[in-house]
C-alpha cells in the first residue's frame, strides 16, 4: 500500500499544462506539497501556471522553470519528492514527424533522465509515467465498417471491451516510438532496480484548461473553434472513433495509481473513457452543435498517416486493481469544457485561418 507521505513533495513534470494543472489543483485540494517542473514550451501553460498560482491558499506549490533533460536542475528536485508524476513532453506527432531528434530528446532522454535521477535514491519515489494508445499502432488489422456517423469494430467481443494492454506493442510515428520507449524504459525500472514505476497508456483525454490546437488536443481545438465560427477541418471522413476520458476522471486514476503504486509496479494500464464513452469526430461535431445552438462549418481533407480508425480503451485492468470507472459521460464532459471556456474566454490562442486536426494528436 501507499508509503508514509509525510515527508517530501509530489514533483509534476509538466504540471502547467493541461493535466499537468489538473493534477496539481487535486493534489494541493487533498494537502499534498506540490512541486511543478515545466518549461513553459506549450503554449497555454503560462496562463495554466497563473491560474495554479492562484490557487495557492489551497496548500503549498512551487513552480520551477526548467527542463526535463536538465540533470543538474531534475537531480535535486527528485531527491526531495516521495511521489513523482511524469508528465512533461513533447506531445504532438506532427511536430515529432518534423523534428523526430527533438521529440526523442525530450520523450525518451527526458525520460530517462528523471529515471536515472530517482536509481541514485536509497529510498526511491514511487513514478507514474503518461504514456500513449500510440504505442499499439495503427491497428488496422481489425475489420472495420463505416456506418452514417462513425465506425464500428467487426468484432463484437472486442467492441464491447475495447483494446487491453495484451495488444502486442507496434510503435507508429516518432511519436509512438518515443513514448514507446519511455514507456518500456519506465517498465524496465520496476523490474531491473526495483523502483515503484507504472505507466498509463492513455486515450483521449480532454476538459478545462487544454489549450488545444491543430496538433493536439482536438476536442478542445474543436470547442475554440466553434466559439468563433472558425472552420473545423477534418482529415479523413471523421467517422474515427476514441474513448474520451473527462480529465477529473484521470486525475482521480492517477492519485489512486500513486497510493496503490507499490502494488502496482511495473505493470502498465489502459487507461480512457472505455467502451461506454466513444464517439467519431463527427459525434463529437453533433453534440457541440446541440450545446453551442448552430452548426460548426466543417472541411474536409485525406485522412492523415497512421492515425488510428478505431481506438478503444479496454480499462478493465485498472478498474479491477482501484475500484476506478470514469465517472463523466462525454455530454457532460464537453458542457463542463463549454462552461470553462465560457468563463476565461479563449481569444488570441490560435493563429487566424482555417483550422486544421485529426484524431491523432495526443
Ligand atoms: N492529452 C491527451 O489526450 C494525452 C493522451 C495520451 C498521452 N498524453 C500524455 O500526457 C502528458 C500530458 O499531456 P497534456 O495533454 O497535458 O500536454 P501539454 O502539452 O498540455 O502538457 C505538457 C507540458 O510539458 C511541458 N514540457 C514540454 N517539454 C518539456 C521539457 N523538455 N521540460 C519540461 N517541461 C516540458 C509543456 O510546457 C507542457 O506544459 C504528456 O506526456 C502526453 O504525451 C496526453
Amino acid at each position: 500500500m501507499g508509503r508514509n507521505l509525510a515527508n517530501g513533495y509530489a514533483l509534476v513534470t509538466g504540471g502547467a499544462g493541461f493535466i499537468g494543472c489538473n493534477l496539481v489543483e487535486r493534489l494541493l485540494g487533498i494537502g499534498r506539497e506540490v512541486v511543478v517542473l515545466d518549461n513553459f514550451s506549450r503554449k497555454g501553460s503560462e496562463r495554466n501556471a497563473e491560474w495554479l498560482a492562484s490557487l495557492k491558499s489551497l496548500g503549498s506549490l512551487r513552480i520551477v522553470c526548467g527542463d526535463v533533460r536538465d540533470t543538474g536542475l531534475v537531480e535535486p528536485l527528485i531527491s526531495g519528492a516521495n511521489q513523482i508524476f511524469h508528465l512533461a513532453a513533447q506531445v504532438a506527432v506532427t511536430s515529432s514527424l518534423e523534428t523526430p531528434t527533438v521529440d526523442f530528446d525530450v520523450n525518451a532522454r527526458g525520460t530517462l533522465t528523471v529515471l536515472e535521477a530517482i536509481r541514485r535514491l536509497s529510498s526511491p519515489p514511487s513514478l507514474l509515467f503518461t504514456s500513449t494508445n500510440k504505442v499499439y499502432g495503427a491497428l488496422s488489422s481489425f475489420a472495420v465498417r463505416a456506418t452514417d456517423m462513425r465506425c464500428e469494430l467487426e468484432d463484437a467481443e472486442l467492441r464491447e471491451r475495447g483494446f487491453g494492454e495484451n495488444q502486442p506493442l507496434d510503435f507508429h510515428s516518432p511519436y509512438g516510438c518515443s513514448k514507446g520507449a519511455a514507456d518500456q524504459y519506465v517498465l524496465d525500472y520496476a523490474r531491473s532496480f526495483a523502483i515503484p514505476t507504472l505507466v498509463f497508456r492513455m486515450s483521449c483525454i480532454y476538459g478545462p484548461h487544454q489549450w488545444g490546437n491543430e496538433d493536439q488536443g482536438w476536442v478542445a481545438h474543436f470547442l475554440m473553434s466553434a466559439r468563433k465560427g472558425a472552420p473545423i477541418t477534418i482529415y479523413g471522413d471523421g467517422r474515427q472513433v476514441r474513448d474520451l476520458l473527462f480529465v477529473g476522471d484521470l486525475v482521480d486514476a492517477m492519485v489512486l495509481a500513486q497510493s496503490s503504486a507499490h502494488d502496482l509496479a511495473g505493470r502498465a494500464f489502459n487507461i480512457g473513457g472505455g467502451p461506454r464513452n466513444t464517439a467519431s469526430l463527427l459525434q463529437v461535431i453533433a453534440q457541440l452543435e446541440k450545446l453551442l445552438g448552430w452548426a460548426p462549418e466543417v472541411r474536409f481533407q485525406g485522412a492523415r498517416i497512421g492515425d488510428q480508425r478505431y481506438y478503444v480503451s479496454d480499462v478493465s485492468r485498472f478498474s479491477q486493481a482501484t475500484g476506478w470507472r470514469p465517472g463523466v459521460s462525454v455530454g457532460e464532459g464537453l458542457r463542463r469544457m463549454i462552461a470553462w471556456l465560457d468563463s476565461v474566454g479563449c481569444e488570441g490562442m490560435r493563429r487566424p485561418g482555417p483550422v486544421a486536426l485529426g484524431a491523432e494528436g495526443r
